[in-house]
């Protein structure tokens, strides 16, 4: 990749993903009629799929997957989004997140007002969503890609930052907790050195032991720190989202090497 790249370029480059995309949060095209043969696990889900009225509601409103119905909740109770602010969405395949994100802030222009911009960026190969700066297959925990994204931005400070990242289930719930919260706190220290004063971080875990140290760390860092449980998140599920808002600014740099996240490592 050049090392200048604008938004356009960026947009353009990413438009002729069409290897294998992420499908695990696609939504269902057809009822299975037979179940018989497959694992437990696979009928299980299948039919879970089938009872979920998020699914069904999904492919009626077109989007990838039942998770956007989580950020809408989020947006209509907090309004974090604002037509012509700069958003970051992280571990945002299959991308419906970034629909959400890409109508809220305008990004196609298709309203009256300020135009956003809208990054979108996961370790797995996903379809470009019209109107975000979309990186497939990039890690977002490396270096590299952390350096592209503040690159596309042009060193223009962001609004919002969005963490749905999750990593593979082990299903040691522990294992698990320790996992998707060493992806928070990459999520939130990118966060804390591209957002400008006053910006939100969206971040979500599994619920566990280190949670409320996360949420601690955030409140060094942001004024107001909610735990939010959308009505779409599965009962079963220990998944929560912890909202971060008005984010106090870093003076110098040194606040941010300060920020200890040895013990979630
Ligand atoms: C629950 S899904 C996100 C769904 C998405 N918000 C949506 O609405 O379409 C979690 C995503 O996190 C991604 N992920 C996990 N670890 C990651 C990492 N290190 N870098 C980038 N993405 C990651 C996974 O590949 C997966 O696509």
């Amino acid at each position: 990749m050049s090392s200048n790249l604008s938004y356009a370029g960026m947009n353009s480059l990413c438009r002729n993903v069409s290897r294998s995309v992420h499908t695990s949060c696609a939504l269902l095209k057809e009822t299975p009629q037979n179940l018989k043969g497959k694992k437990h696990s696979s009928q299980q889900w299948l039919t879970r799929q089938l009872r979920d009225p998020y699914v069904e509601k999904a492919k009626q409103e077109k989007y990838r997957c039942r998770s956007a119905f989580k950020l809408l909740e989020i947006q209509e109770r907090f309004k974090i989004f604002k037509p012509g602010q700069n958003v970051v969405d992280c571990g945002a395949a299959p991308g419906s997140w970034t629909q959400v994100v890409v109508n809220a802030i305008n990004a196609l222009g298709k309203a009256d007002g300020p135009v956003g911009r809208a990054y979108a960026v996961d370790k797995l190969p996903f379809y470009p969503v019209e109107g975000a700066v979309t990186l497939g297959n990039m890690d977002f925990t490396s270096a590299k890609t952390q350096d592209m994204l503040r690159e596309s931005m042009q060193g223009v400070k962001v609004d919002v930052v969005l963490s749905d990242m999750a990593p593979n289930a082990s299903g040691v719930r522990e294992i698990d907790h320790d996992n998707i919260i060493r992806l928070a706190y990459s999520a939130m220290k990118f966060a804390l050195r591209v957002s400008q004063p006053g910006g939100t971080f969206v971040v979500k875990v599994w619920d566990g032991r280190k949670s409320q140290q996360l949420e601690q760390d955030l409140l060094r860092f942001y004024n107001r720190v909610k735990i939010v449980r959308p009505d779409a998140t599965r009962d079963e599920s220990t998944e929560m989202f912890l909202l971060a808002r008005e984010f106090k600014g870093l003076k110098t740099r040194v606040d941010t090497s300060a920020t200890d996240v040895s013990s979630a490592n």
